[in-house]
């Protein structure tokens, strides 16, 4: 995991819990209207993916436990996890791209209807994401998944000065190339070619030479569509297009995307694809449901897009008529970490990575409310461009205090909390009771993402040991911890 160079410790701020009245007088428990819906509170939990689908996309009885242990705790609005739109295999995660995987998601729905009293918003995150296989054996790598062509050869000649390369077959080139060290690999494999065999293969938005990625534009909107239309039928509040992080919408508008067909280079370029993908989805589900949309505010990478490029991009989405813009801030492929042999990159490993899901392990600033600055940029640039789409800022935010002083400054309009409510879901009812005192403080040290890094079932560290002989509850896969959070006895 990257850290900086001279790491400060940051304690998890005090605070002042408010009384049953503060909060009810607070603008963090005063109602906002989304779109065609009114939220019941400015109060909501992000996506996060929990690994309890089936290998083959379905939802599971963990699933709905995990969905009904937030809804208890009443957030005004609950977003599902990424959900991949396209009907291919995809691991344990879950899908929406055939409708065979309605039942599953109406009954998710039910089931956060049913525990939260109609009081939660059910939002669900649609996603696309391009290949990312894992880190190759070397001796495979050569054997098998590297194409050999004259090119090895010519810079096989120009190493060694013996022309004898230039006639070699591919077994001979293979050979030479398993038995090369580092240094001579650098030399006759090109960037990409380095890039497979050291973090596994990955493709890019860019890699146009490939009909599948060259023809996305022609097809991602329909996919995008139909997976919002299942969204709606499902019983879905609304539908939120993911275009945040490394997958494929925020390749399309990564800095990094010089893409030549007119979906590539200049911002506007960029964010065409984003803009038709929307329209597509908004032609479909009509005009009296939710479309929001999450995006970086930063992407954190060398080359990657900047504050001014979000704030072109949530003007864009504002005026195309979204519902409402989630921001959030880097995890990116491009500054990863490299993977083991037979494990995928990840992209929270980077400090793009650490600027997503920051810890109290951090610089000067610390880790607590760190994206603000670039949301509060976002809010005015649409505020002056003359809309009132509401922004939601995440990242850190973990006190009341906190949340009602970012909505008092006016830099987001919703306060969205993702570890915080993993660690307690119940923040949202016992901060409006007057009982905050109780709330189960996050402490941003990441055991969670770890879970979520090794694919396995995620939960948090200070409650997954805990009352392990309460009757009837469920245990992960290792048969160590529960799964999920205790009940809060009121
Ligand atoms: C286990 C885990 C899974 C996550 N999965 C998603 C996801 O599916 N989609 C997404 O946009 N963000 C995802 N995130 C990022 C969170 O939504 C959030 O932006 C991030 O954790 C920072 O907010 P926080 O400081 O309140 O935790 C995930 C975070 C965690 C910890
Ligand atoms: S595991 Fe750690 S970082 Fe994750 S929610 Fe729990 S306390 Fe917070």
């Amino acid at each position: 995991m990257w850290k900086f160079l001279n790491p400060i410790k940051h304690p998890i701020p005090s605070t002042r819990w408010p009384t049953v009245e503060e909060a009810a007088l607070s603008l963090l428990f005063h109602p906002i209207k989304i779109g065609s819906l009114t939220l019941a509170s400015r109060t909501w939990v992000p996506a996060m993916v929990p690994w309890r689908a089936t290998e083959d996309g379905f939802l599971t009885q963990d699933n709905l436990s995990w969905y009904r242990r937030f809804a208890e705790g009443r957030p005004a609005a609950l977003v599902v996890e990424a959900t991949g739109v396209r009907d291919i295999p995809s691991g344990p995660l879950l899908r929406i791209g055939h409708d065979r995987f309605l039942p599953g998601l109406k009954q998710l729905v039910e089931t956060v209807r049913e525990a939260s009293d109609g009081q939660t918003k059910l939002f669900i995150q649609i996603i696309d994401f391009l290949a990312v296989k894992r880190r190759p054996d070397p001796d495979k790598f050569f054997q098998r998944f590297l194409e050999i062509t004259d090119r090895h050869r010519e810079a096989m000649t120009e190493l060694t000065l013996d022309p004898i390369w230039l006639r070699a077959d591919d077994v001979q080139i293979r050979v030479a190339l398993k038995d090369a060290g580092d240094d001579v690999l650098a030399r006759i494999l090109n960037e990409r070619e380095l890039e497979s065999l050291r973090f596994g293969y990955r493709e890019r938005v860019t890699d146009t030479h490939l009909p599948h990625v060259r023809e996305l534009p022609q097809v991602l909107p329909s996919i995008f569509a139909d997976a919002a239309r299942r969204g709606r039928v499902a019983g879905f509040d609304g539908v939120e297009l993911h275009y945040a992080h490394a997958y494929t919408m925020a390749g399309f508008l990564s800095a990094l995307n010089n893409r030549d067909d007119g979906y590539g280079g200049p911002r506007e370029n960029r964010v065409r694809l984003p803009l038709e993908v929307y329209r597509a989805v908004r032609k479909t589900v009509g005009n009296d449901y939710v479309v929001g949309v999450r995006f970086l505010g930063d992407e954190v990478i060398t080359g990657g897009n900047r504050i001014d490029d979000a704030v072109y991009f949530g003007v864009e989405f504002a005026k195309a008529g979204m519902d409402y813009l989630s921001i959030s801030k880097g995890g990116k492929f491009e500054d990863a970490e490299q993977p083991k042999v037979g494990q995928a990159v990840y992209p929270y490993t980077g400090q793009s990575g650490y600027e997503c899901m920051p810890t109290t392990l951090s610089d000067a600033r610390g880790p607590f409310g760190r994206s603000v600055p670039l949301v509060g940029a976002i809010k005015h640039a649409t505020g002056a461009a003359g809309f009132t789409t509401p922004i939601v800022a995440t990242g850190g935010i973990t006190t009341f205090e906190q949340a009602e002083s970012i909505l008092r400054s006016g830099d987001a309009d919703i306060i969205g909390m993702a570890r915080q409510a993993l660690a307690d879901p119940d923040w949202f009812v016992k901060v409006k009771l007057g009982r905050g005192a109780e709330v189960r403080r996050c402490t941003y040290t990441n055991y969670c993402e770890a879970l979520d890094q090794a694919h396995r079932q995620v939960t948090c560290k200070l409650w997954d040991r805990k009352e392990l002989d309460e009757p009837g509850i469920a245990m992960a896969a290792d048969g160590r911890r529960r799964l999920l959070a205790p009940t809060w006895e009121r």
